[in-house]
């Protein structure tokens, strides 16, 4: 860049992989372009600000830091503020930015992410305005840069979109309809990752389960016959020399196909976990979620996980309060969370989402009860997870070493095979490897080991 020429960015993202992987993809495009990353939004020349809309406190804490900026903006006219993800793929937000954020110089969406080196030149270049956000997601882009968080493992998109509308969820909403790459696009970005050094991949799709089952404005679609579904492209990547570890996110219960479950038992760089949120106990409650399986569905979809692959780590995501919800429905919930044994679970009060069917449900659940549920269904989930990570104690796990502690620079961090956190004294060269660690403790929310090997 020339002198008196922006220079540099800070992007804060919001929400899901999906969006911090898009995050990556703005990051890659801003360094191509001899952009550097700034330590703080202070010391930044342009701020991104990469939005989630899928509870209301993702929205409030956007609005928050946009007021934030707003005073950086005041006191150096030339600082660039843009904003995008899904907030923006509703009008309101945008509406809601026009008249009261003013400052905010560039919109764009979850669709036009391939443009953003034009809208953000644009900008740049004319001191205007822009808003671009597309209704309308178009054909895959495939070949976009990539700055990419960590040098031993990475994000995969195998799918965009979500043709599921859960009646409370806004995703289908901000990314459109379902689209697959094509697994050739796929395999050679996981091959060209391991060439680069990165040893573990995340494959991510709101519904990977659907893998090239949906066509829409996608060029792939698996032919009904010796066609790539998602297990097969599992079983293609368990080929890529080099490559450690494959994981994905997320599995919707409804699609969970046999092939997937063999896939675990034949695939040895498929970690032996699954995400699989249920969301509820209460069968009643699934069926006004739209989540088209039962409570005795999903459990029994549990039982054959846990026949298929007896050690693997199931999670999953519940939401307490959805309107409706009778004191009967969440006893529901407790009882499957305590049948299912989940490793752990994130739980959510549920939030109103405008422009979803449920959100204009009548009865609503009061803030209170809620809460009240909430910290029940809490108690209950940290005392299974605590008994299971005890049962750690003395076994010795493969760790992939991700970094230090935050709080405490002598203190490493990894993961194991079934996504526990292990803390562990260590040194600077393990980062990146997988090392055996013997636990020595099992705690409610991690493990702690001795390095081995
Ligand atoms: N596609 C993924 C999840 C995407 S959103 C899936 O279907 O599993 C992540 C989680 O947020 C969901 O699983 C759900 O538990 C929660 N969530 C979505 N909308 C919500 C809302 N309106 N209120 C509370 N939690 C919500
Ligand atoms: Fe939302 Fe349901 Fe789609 Fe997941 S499957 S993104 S919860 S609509
Ligand atoms: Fe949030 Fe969008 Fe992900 S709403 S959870 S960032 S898909």
């Amino acid at each position: 860049m020339e002198n008196n020429q922006p220079s540099s960015f800070f992007i804060q993202t919001f929400g899901c992989q999906m969006n911090e992987r898009d995050s990556e993809t703005i990051a890659g495009m801003l360094a191509e372009r001899g952009f550097t990353t700034a330590k703080t939004k202070k010391d930044a020349d342009i701020v991104i600000l990469n939005t989630c809309s899928v509870r209301e406190n993702a929205d409030k804490r956007f609005f928050g830091i946009l007021g934030q900026l707003k005073k950086i903006k005041e006191e150096r006219p030339s600082f660039v503020v843009a904003v995008c993800g899904c907030m923006m793929q509703q009008q309101h937000i945008i509406d809601t930015l026009k008249s009261k954020y003013p400052w905010v110089d560039l919109v764009f969406g979850t669709h036009n992410i391939h443009a953003f080196p034009q809208l953000i030149e644009g900008v740049l270049a004319e001191r205007k305005k822009i808003v671009d956000v597309w209704e309308e997601a178009g054909a895959v882009v495939e070949g976009l840069p990539a700055k990419r968080l960590y040098p031993f493992k990475a994000f995969v998109n195998i799918m965009y979109g979500c043709n599921n509308f859960c009646t409370y969820c806004i995703v289908p909403y901000t990314r459109g309809r379902e689209r697959s790459r094509r697994p050739e696009e796929i395999i050679s970005e996981v091959e060209q990752l391991v060439a680069a050094g990165v040893k573990e991949v995340t494959l991510l799709g709101q519904n990977v389960n659907s893998y090239g089952v949906s066509s829409h404005g996608s060029d792939y679609c698996a032919p009904k016959e010796n066609g790539m579904d998602f297990a097969g492209l599992i079983y293609a990547l368990n080929e890529v020399d080099g490559l450690e570890r494959i994981r994905f996110m997320t599995s919707h219960p409804k699609d969970l196909s046999d092939h997937l479950i063999q896939a675990f038992r034949d695939c040895d760089k498929l970690c032996k976990h699954i995400h699989l949120p249920v969301q509820s106990g209460s069968t009643n409650l699934l069926k006004k979620m739209n989540r088209n399986y039962t409570k005795e569905q999903y459990l029994h979809l549990i039982e054959k996980l846990r026949k298929a692959v007896p050690d693997i780590a199931i999670t999953t995501d519940i939401i307490v309060g959805f309107p409706g919800e009778t004191e009967e429905d969440f006893s529901e919930t407790l009882d499957l969370v305590q049948t299912a044994q989940f490793d752990s679970a994130f739980t959510f009060l549920y939030s109103i989402r405008k422009g979803t069917p449920a959100a204009n449900l009548t009865d609503q659940i009061s803030e209170s009860v809620k809460h009240e549920r909430f910290n029940r269904l809490v108690e209950l989930m940290n005392g299974i997870t605590a008994q299971i990570n005890k049962s750690y104690e003395k076994t010795v796990q493969k760790v992939l070493v991700e970094g230090t502690s935050k709080t405490d620079k002598t203190t490493y961090t990894g993961r194991t095979d079934s996504l526990k956190i292990v803390n562990f004294k260590g040194n600077s060269a393990l980062i990146g490897e997988i090392v055996e660690v013997k636990i020595t403790e099992g705690k409610t929310f991690s493990l702690t080991g001795e390095v081995i090997s």
